[in-house]
């Protein structure tokens, strides 16, 4: 699985949230987080401090997750992960609620993050939403965090499974640990030797499958108001301008097609072959400007 796309993509095909802007952005993110850490240093003793800030985040895993996340995270997804952090109001883009969000970047078809999907939206980033980078993390505290955010999902599902009572306590963690735990990641594959790519398989391919949200020229004008699954405004993404907040590189485009965007209406594509998605990934690109043969991000 590719762990490099997301060299990022900035500024390449998006004209909006490029440069300075995402920079101020990030470095009022980080003055959030400053005063956070400096907060939380000057009540680490005090384990009664962060109980007030929400009992819920005790339950949550390992400590060396909670001193990691408090540290690098919190500012932004709150310190119990519910996206409420400080820093959030700085920000164009919510981020994610862990407790009721789903994860959008995956390369599952049951929407479920493998611990490598979690890991590179933690090392890499997704500037294009907002979320930083945090390359001064090792990789054993990347993986530490990514099982921490998944935890705060687990308590999420125990949390809204609790309500019914017609389940019993044993039930709802059953049910709540599959929830968070993902089928196998699909392969990308190579296209097949004979694949080359055609504009007019893509675009007619693009016309059944896309066409209707993106609109006919991918200018993203073709669904009207679409919500999320918390029943949210999302916008439906400009193709030929906005930023791929997944990354942009066809083995990238190639997992958000075929695994859609889990709580968004972006539906998975199940039905197509895998040169029909690689068609489509290309297609993508070309509408991204990406001339046809290009392969770098
Ligand atoms: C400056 C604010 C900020 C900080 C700091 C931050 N994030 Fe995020 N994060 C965001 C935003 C905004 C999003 C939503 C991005 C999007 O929708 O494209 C997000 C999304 C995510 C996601 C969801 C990815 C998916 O597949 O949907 C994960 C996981 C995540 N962040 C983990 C972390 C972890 C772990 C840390 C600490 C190492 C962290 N974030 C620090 C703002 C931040
Ligand atoms: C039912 C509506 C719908 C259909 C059909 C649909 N999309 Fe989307 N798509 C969306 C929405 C909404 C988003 C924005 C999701 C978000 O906010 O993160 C999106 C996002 C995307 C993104 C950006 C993902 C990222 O990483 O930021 C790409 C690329 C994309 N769609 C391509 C396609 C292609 C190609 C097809 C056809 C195979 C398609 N979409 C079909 C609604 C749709």
């Amino acid at each position: 699985m590719s762990r490099n796309h997301l060299r990022s993509p900035c500024c390449e095909g998006g004209r909006k949230v490029c440069g300075p802007y995402v920079l101020r952005r990030v470095a009022f993110a980080a003055v959030g987080i400053g005063v956070l850490v400096v907060l939380l240093s000057a009540c680490q003793n005090d384990s009664r401090s962060i109980a007030l800030l929400d009992s819920s985040a005790i339950t949550a895993p390992s400590s060396r997750g909670y001193a990691l996340y408090q540290a690098n995270c919190a500012a932004c997804h709150g310190a119990s992960g519910r996206g409420n952090g400080v820093a959030a109001i700085a920000l164009e883009i919510r981020p994610r609620d862990f407790w009721n969000e789903p994860f959008r970047y995956v390369s599952t078809l049951d929407g479920i993050p493998t611990s490598d999907d979690l890991a590179q939206t933690i090392r890499s980033g997704r500037l294009h939403g907002e979320m930083p980078a945090s390359p001064w993390l090792s990789d054993e505290d990347v993986r530490v965090l990514a099982e921490y955010v998944l935890e705060f999902n687990r308590l999420g599902w125990v949390e809204r499974l609790s309500g019914d009572e017609s389940m019993s306590a044993a039930d709802v963690e059953e049910i709540a640990s599959d929830r968070v735990t993902p089928l196998e990641p699909i392969v990308v594959p190579m296209p097949s030797p004979d694949f080359r790519p055609s504009s007019e398989v893509g675009r007619s391919l693009y016309v059944q499958a896309c066409a209707s949200c993106h609109g006919p020229s991918g200018r993203g004008n073709g669904l009207n108001m679409p919500l999320d699954d918390r029943g949210r405004q999302v916008m439906v993404r400009d193709l030929t301008s906005d930023p791929i907040r997944g990354g942009a590189s066809p083995t990238e485009l190639f997992k958000r097609i075929r695994c859609g965007v889990p709580g968004t209406p972006m539906p998975a594509q199940l039905a197509l072959t895998d040169d029909q998605v690689w068609h489509l990934v290309f297609y993508t690109r070309q509408l991204m400007g990406r001339p046809i043969g290009q392969t770098s991000p």
